[in-house]
């Protein structure tokens, strides 16, 4: 049986690819950061679920303490670096912070594998979670070979911690793979990234408890995919022998718009009576294509994407019509028990 490491565990992606594990029988730790409210309700299935499967344990990437400790206990097969600051507007907001844990937070861990490999434990093999935001500026379609031209504090750390992985793995022999991936949704999504505020939108939308939308720039393009189809990605570039920089995409690009069109389709609406643009969700610089070309994960991992926007999109708005309607529910009850 594998040993796995999972930093951010909580987030979307770390939920999808601890339930990836978990069927193949790994040993799944995730590495949970403190908050004064729950941040597990994404995983909370997998704790229940699998006695002896997942296994939480404190950590932040702010502290290479615990990173050490961590990866000494757990002395894992394989760790998964998708902890980070991942909202691009807010990188503008908090530079230094997500400077500290999305660009050296992955330092950090780089040493602390290399401490524990010194002192005599195995060499895990290590995934980091790279960012098609790192293209920037750069025209499409974009692929492993294209220039990074970073547009945010997010992108400027992502681009430190990749080359951080590539001199890793030169410089020490690691097995450090960065893999580049394009916006990847699910009706997991954070809700203040914007394909899930949308769908979060149109579902209140339909259902009488909302009346406008307010985004930023709707002209922005991006090569969406979900979210389930990439964390097989990461694991499929830990299973080769030599390690590796791959772009994971879609290769379909499409605006904030067409994304608004599927969305209210979809339940029937008009987008234009419902949006309204808000200054304060545009960026001090903005990334206006990607589009990406995932050749080389199709030859060499023998991954492709299965979902389409248009399939994404159904699925994230039916998930959260349910939501909303279950929340309206227990809203119903709870008002009929307190009256
Ligand atoms: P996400 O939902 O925002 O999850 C981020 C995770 O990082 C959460 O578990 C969060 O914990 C954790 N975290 C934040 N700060 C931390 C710290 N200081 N120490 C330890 N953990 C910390 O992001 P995601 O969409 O799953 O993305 C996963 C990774 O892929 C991120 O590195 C992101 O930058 C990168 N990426 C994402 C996409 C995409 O489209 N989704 C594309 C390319 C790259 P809390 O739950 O406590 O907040
Ligand atoms: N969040 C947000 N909110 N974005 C908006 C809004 C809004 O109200 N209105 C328009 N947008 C535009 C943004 O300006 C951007 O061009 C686009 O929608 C996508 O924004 P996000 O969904 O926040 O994602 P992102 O592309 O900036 O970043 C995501 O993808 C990266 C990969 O390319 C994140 O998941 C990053 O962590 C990831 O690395």
């Amino acid at each position: 049986m594998k040993t796995a490491m999972i930093t951010g565990v909580t987030g979307q992606d770390g939920s999808y690819l601890a339930e990836l594990l978990l069927n193949k029988g790994y040993a799944v730790h995730g590495v949970v950061r403190r908050a004064s409210t729950l941040n597990t309700s994404r995983i909370e299935h997998l704790i229940a679920e699998s006695s002896g499967g997942l296994q939480l344990h404190y950590g932040d990437l702010s502290d290479s303490s615990s990173l050490r400790r961590l990866v000494d206990a757990i002395q894992p097969d394989e760790i998964y670096n998708l902890a980070a600051q991942s909202h691009v507007r807010v990188s503008f907001d908090q530079p230094e912070y997500t400077a500290d844990v999305t660009g050296t937070g992955v330092l950090r861990l780089l040493e602390a594998i290399r401490a524990h490999h010194e002192h005599g434990g195995r060499m895990p093999k290590l995934y980091q979670a790279g960012s098609s935001e790192m293209f920037g500026s750069a025209g499409a379609p974009q692929n492993e070979e294209t220039r990074f031209e970073p547009r945010s504090p997010y992108a400027c750390a992502k681009v430190y911690a990749h080359y951080q992985v590539v001199n890793y793995r030169e410089s020490y022999g690691m097995f450090a793979a960065n893999g580049i991936l394009f916006n990847h949704e699910s009706p997991r999504r954070g809700e203040s990234f914007v394909t899930r505020k949308i769908t979060l939108a149109a579902a209140r939308i339909q259902l009488g408890l909302q009346d406008k939308l307010y985004l930023g720039n709707l002209d922005a393009k991006r090569d969406w995919g979900f979210a389930g189809d990439y964390v097989d990605a990461m694991w499929r570039m830990l299973q080769l022998d030599e390690p590796g920089d791959y772009v994971v995409a879609t290769g379909v690009t499409a605006s904030i718009r067409d994304f608004l069109e599927l969305t209210f389709q979809h339940i029937g609406l008009d987008w234009q009576k419902y949006v309204e643009i808000d200054p304060r969700f545009y960026r001090p610089a903005e990334v206006d294509h990607l589009e990406g070309d995932a050749s080389r994960a199709r030859d060499v991992l023998g991954w492709t994407a299965t979902t389409d926007l248009k399939a994404l999109a159904v699925m994230m708005v039916d998930a959260d019509l349910n939501l909303v309607k279950r929340e309206q529910k227990l809203l119903g009850v709870d008002e009929l028990e307190a009256g």
